[in-house]
């Protein structure tokens, strides 16, 4: 079989590593990928907005399967345009997308239907948002609607704060994704993401992690895309896992195929595991970046016949089979990032780092004629197995040591706090 997969990110270089050794695979596509996904697919310049050129090249190519990585496309209706022309494809609907396009779409469905989550209020305008702030205890969680690229959401310690934000959202500064905004009640506690495979009404889990989205080491500085992961994710036990599925994933795809918005992909759901259970805090469409990378590294099934199984509807012949241990990825970025990243600097190393056993996933990389160079924000993820997370921790940063880019820079804690429930 023929496949395409949309994007261009770690998070596609590692489901293109992993198709790539699929027996089912004939000729994997991928667009508009980058120099490391080259390696093991046929990079295409597509515009992933152009829809209905998307589906030309797939007519011409025969693919059989298409598979969407970015949530961009996913709420831009590329499956539905795809299915309306009959072509396979992992990812959901516009409209099951909702359940990260807008974050309003889903508090109302968690309301509805009893699923655990923050308390909360939406509003479409900014007196009565900052009305309802004056008597709300602090911190307190502002969240525009839409999608913000990561910069939607603003946790306020003070009343000044919370109205400086819901004025920020008002005023445009996100765009669309600011014209509603929710309000809701800050969660303490440990978080983790549960991922799932929908198929309609059936879902099952498809592993967990953990990652650090702040830029520096003790989990300081600026939120970004993710600085590192690791999975499964200890804290998430199997009877927590159990209790997730039953009280939130489940009740969330039934709910949706009963509204005539059937989920079918990957669920990603970030929950925070609090004093009286996992409540939600969001849900994303899609696997995470990097924590795909660390699924993928583990993952010991075919992904073709899982995703062919999604997306044919056939989810209940998959038991999906796990490596018997852990994966850690460290990402590292240009410096610079998460706010300007210094683009261009050289890359050297990449196989000194793989000699070690480890697989370096290519993010945000390009080449300058036969130099690979920094091409973005996040530009590496190494990736390495262990048998525990300390194991994997020393392992990933064994191969990031042999990196040789005085133009990057990562952190050298990702995964410290599962290493410290594994030494106690
Ligand atoms: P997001 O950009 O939607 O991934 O959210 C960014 C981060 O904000 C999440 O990963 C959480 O750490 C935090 N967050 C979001 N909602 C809440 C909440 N209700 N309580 C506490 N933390 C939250
Ligand atoms: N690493 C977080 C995300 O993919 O949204």
């Amino acid at each position: 079989m023929n496949v395409l997969v949309i994007g261009g990110g770690g998070r596609e270089h590692a489901l293109c590593w992993k198709l790539a050794q699929s027996p089912r695979l004939r000729k994997l596509y991928c667009a508009p990928g980058n120099p490391g996904i080259a390696e093991v697919a046929e990079v295409v310049a597509l515009d992933a907005a152009d829809h209905l050129a998307v589906v030309a090249f797939c007519e011409a190519q025969a693919i059989g399967l298409v598979v969407v990585g970015p949530e961009q496309p996913l709420v831009d209706g590329l499956v539905d345009t795809l299915r309306r022309h009959r072509i396979h494809a992992f990812g959901p609907t516009a409209a099951a997308a909702q359940l990260e396009g807008s974050k309003a779409f889903t508090k109302e469905l968690c309301q509805s239907h009893g699923i655990p989550t923050a308390a909360y209020e939406c509003f479409d305008d900014v007196d009565s948002a900052r009305a309802y702030l004056a008597d709300q205890p602090l911190p307190i969680v502002i969240k525009a609607d839409g999608l913000a690229a990561g910069k939607g959401v603003v946790i306020a310690e003070t009343r000044a704060q919370a109205e400086a934000a819901v004025d920020m959202m008002f005023d445009g500064a996100l765009g669309e994704a600011g014209a509603s905004v929710v309000i809701e009640e800050f969660l303490t506690g440990e978080e983790v993401s549960l991922f799932a495979l929908v198929d309609g009404a059936t879902a099952i889990p498809f592993g967990s992690a953990q990652d650090h989205k702040r830029v520096g080491d003790g989990d300081t500085g600026p939120n970004t895309g993710g600085m590192g992961a690791y999975s499964p994710a200890p804290v998430l036990t199997r009877e927590l896992q159990d209790r997730a599925m039953r009280e939130i994933v489940e009740p969330t795809a039934r709910a949706m195929a009963s509204a005539g918005m059937p989920f079918h992909g990957v669920l990603y759901a970030g929950l925070m595991l609090t004093e009286d259970g996992p409540k939600l805090i969001e849900y994303n469409a899609r696997f995470g970046d990097p924590e795909c990378q660390v699924l993928m590294a583990r993952l010991d099934s075919d992904l073709l016949d899982i995703l062919l199984a999604v997306a044919d509807g056939q989810l209940w012949e998959i038991k999906p089979r796990w490596k018997d241990a852990s994966a850690l990825v460290v990402v590292m970025a240009a410096k610079g990032y998460p706010g300007t990243p210094k683009k261009g600097s050289e890359i050297r190393g990449i196989d000194a780092a793989e000699a070690t056993g480890a697989t370096v996933f290519h993010a945000g990389t390009g080449r300058d004629g036969d130099r690979l160079v920094a091409a973005g924000g996040r530009v590496l993820g190494i990736t390495a197995l262990g048998k525990n997370v300390t194991e994997a921790q020393a392992r990933a940063y064994e191969a990031v040591n042999r990196i040789d880019w005085p133009g990057g820079f990562c952190r050298r804690d990702i995964g410290w706090r599962a290493v410290e429930r594994e030494t106690r």
